[in-house]
């Protein structure tokens, strides 16, 4: 069996963007910079941006964090993204979701400018993908393409499985997978009897939101599982998968930690160099 580790892949990336930043910096006389926002006090996304910062740091790209309290109002919120849309020195904006229930994730991303937006999260930018032109792609969708390809795993011409139809994972990866060839089930909360898709799939992205929730009974021995879930239980982290169960009953699978969370880090830099050559370029003109 695989165990598809995340790490030596983000690592490559890493490399990769660390040397796009490192022209960018010699050729524009700063380095690329992320403007990072956290609404609220979310424990787990506290993990998640510091990781994100470290990344940062490891490239040599300009992070800063815009912390708003759980009591602010969605104008507040409004009021710094608008700021940060106009600021020159500000190549990438990540608000880091969820927030408090009262701020609306739409609003924030449709006041986001598209050309900012390094989770690639924006209408505009999910437009440009399922119209076969993509600018920036969601990121963990994106890093589990980059996954797929480093493990030579290909889909072209496969039957492949996504579990979750999210607009920041399951259904911008359908897409993804839908341009590489796979031929794509998506299934969700209501889809009924999913082990009759997922037995006989040649990959299966699980990203339902339910720790642990599938074990081995779901998935066929020549299936690649790639668990997209990431849950804090018990001071310990857990994915959607049930890996215990899982290992050596599939083909492979990817672990939680280890996995996929790597890469969607990876790859909102690579997003955010990409961005910001884009922006410098449109500078010039
Ligand atoms: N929350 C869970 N995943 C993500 C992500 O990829 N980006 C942001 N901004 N928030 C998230």
């Amino acid at each position: 069996m695989l165990t598809i580790d995340g790490r030596p892949v983000a690592e490559s990336v890493l490399v990769e963007v660390a040397k796009d930043v490192k022209k960018f910096t010699d050729n524009y006389g700063r380095p690329p910079h992320l403007a990072v926002v956290n609404v609220g006090d979310d424990p787990a996304s506290a993990i998640y941006l510091r990781n994100k910062e470290k990344a940062c740091a490891q490239v040599g790209m300009q992070s800063t964090r815009h912390s708003l309290d759980k009591e602010r109002s969605q104008e507040e919120l409004d009021a710094l993204i608008t700021k940060l849309n106009s600021d020159g020195d500000v190549h990438g904006i990540l608000v880091q979701l969820p927030m408090p229930k009262h701020f609306s994730v739409d609003a924030v991303l449709d006041s986001m400018n598209p050309l900012k937006d390094s989770d690639g999260f924006h209408p505009e930018n999910l437009g440009l993908l399922m119209s076969g032109r993509p600018r920036v792609k969601p990121c963990t969708p994106y890093g589990v393409m980059k996954m797929l390809q480093h493990y030579d795993i290909s889909v072209s011409g496969q039957n492949v499985v996504v579990i979750g139809r999210s607009n920041i994972v399951g259904k911008p990866m359908a897409q993804l997978l839908t341009a590489a060839n796979a031929t794509v089930t998506l299934c969700h909360s209501k889809t009924k009897d999913i082990k009759k898709f997922t037995k006989e799939a040649h990959v299966v992205v699980v990203a339902a939101g339910q720790p642990k929730m599938f074990d081995a009974s779901y998935f066929g021995p020549n299936t690649f599982v790639i668990d997209v879930g990431m849950h804090h239980i018990d001071g310990k982290i857990c994915g959607d998968v049930d890996f215990d169960s899982c290992k050596g009953k599939v083909k492979g699978i990817s672990p939680v930690p280890g996995g996929v969370g790597k890469m969607t880090v990876a790859m909102l830099l690579r997003n955010t160099i990409d961005l910001a050559l884009i922006q410098e370029a449109r500078r010039k003109l």
